[in-house]
């Protein structure tokens, strides 16, 4: 089979791979109709996430139909469409049995990491019964593969851990699908202002469409004045971090007003100076999180009711076949005003 392999930093090719076989009772083997890429995979290929080793088929989001179960599957058969969970769950351990897939002991975000993911044309998913969701038959297959991860990370990691609540100022660093997403989910709380700060005038754009009351191209390195001016010099009551660079997290520290959370959603490669010299008196709240992704089915809901709409966050589309276009345009994301991209495999 097809399948985009990661070669060591900067180094990614589309390879013959052998199609995956069951290993566990609980696996699943899935033919991959739609995945996508993600600003974790640019990570990836930018050498910020040490646990992928070379030869690792990447990819994390998607959906397919069940191609195989092992006899410990009881959810799932052959031919039924499924999303697949960028967070592959026991649903056994300690960590799932409190809500905290992300840090399963047997799973966890393992997908395009530790092992094989989604980029291919077949994958093999463990715990399938806990790992995939049935695809409602009345829901776009596009529009399911953004409940993979972005939305569920935007709203975990960015909205619920922020904790925004009606009539609050939110600041959103980052307008890249991940931090879009939080835009989207935020507005089930009615904050009173969304400032949203990106570097991509495109993006921004975007952001105003999807519902953010004020933006700020950020290039000119004068955010901090700016959020400041539009917030009385009191600073925002949520700040969310979606980009992954120790800029934007500064950024975040600087904007927070007295009270305030500072959610990181973005993955870091690199350290970030926690400036306590000004914040230990402030009573900030400042949380990280790798997304459990436990919500998706809450998530699935407002998208099935029309009151989440997934699709405004896809771009392009291309076949699996030309994936290595796929990611030039998600990598250049300003020049090709490019959000999320569709691969198929049809
Ligand atoms: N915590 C989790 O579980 C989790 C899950 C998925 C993704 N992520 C992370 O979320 C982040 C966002 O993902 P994405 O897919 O939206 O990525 P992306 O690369 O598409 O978007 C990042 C955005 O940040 C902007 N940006 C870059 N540098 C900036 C700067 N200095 N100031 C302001 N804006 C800047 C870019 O223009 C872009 O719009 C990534 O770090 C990704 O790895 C985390
Ligand atoms: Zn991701
Ligand atoms: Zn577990």
């Amino acid at each position: 089979m097809k399948a985009l392999v990661y070669h060591g930093p900067g180094k990614k090719q589309l390879d013959e791979m052998p199609k995956p076989a069951l290993r566990e009772a609980t696996d699943a083997i899935v033919r991959m109709t739609r995945t996508t890429i993600c600003g974790t995979d640019l990570h990836i290929l930018k050498g910020d996430v040490a646990t992928v080793a070379a030869g690792r088929i990447l990819g994390h989001e998607g959906t397919g139909v069940i191609d195989e179960v092992g006899a410990g599957v009881s959810h799932f058969r052959k031919g039924d469409r499924v999303l697949i969970s960028c967070i592959t769950a026991c649903g056994k351990c300690d960590y799932c049995r409190r809500g905290m897939p992300s840090h399963c002991e047997s799973g966890g975000w393992i997908l395009g990491n530790t092992i094989d993911g989604t980029q291919a044309e077949f994958v093999r998913i463990p715990f399938a019964d806990t790992s995939l969701y049935p695809i409602p038959a009345t829901v776009d297959e596009d529009a399911m593969v953004m409940l993979s991860d972005i939305l569920p990370t935007g709203y975990e990691c960015g909205v619920l851990n922020g904790a925004v609540k009606p009539g609050d100022t939110v600041a959103l660093v980052g307008a890249g699908p991940v931090g879009l997403s939080a835009l989207l989910t935020m507005q089930f709380f009615t904050p009173a202002k969304i400032i949203v700060i990106d570097l991509d005038d495109n993006r921004l754009e975007v952001a105003k469409k999807f519902g953010a009351t004020a933006t700020i191209n950020s290039t000119d390195g004068k955010a901090v004045e700016k959020v400041m001016a539009m917030t009385d010099g009191k600073g925002v009551d949520v700040a969310i971090e979606a980009v992954g660079v120790a800029a934007t997290f500064e950024l975040c520290q600087e904007i927070i007003g007295a009270g305030g959370h500072i959610a990181n959603i973005g993955v870091h490669g690199t350290g970030v100076t926690l400036h306590l010299e000004k914040l230990w008196s402030q009573n900030i709240t400042i949380t990280t999180r790798l997304v459990d992704a436990v919500t998706t089915p809450l998530l699935l809901k407002t998208v099935v009711a029309g009151k989440l709409k997934p699709l405004q966050l896809i771009t392009h589309h291309f076949a699996l076949k030309d994936i290595l276009k796929a990611y030039d345009t998600f990598g250049n994301a300003g020049r090709e005003r490019a959000l999320k991209v569709i691969l198929t495999n049809d």
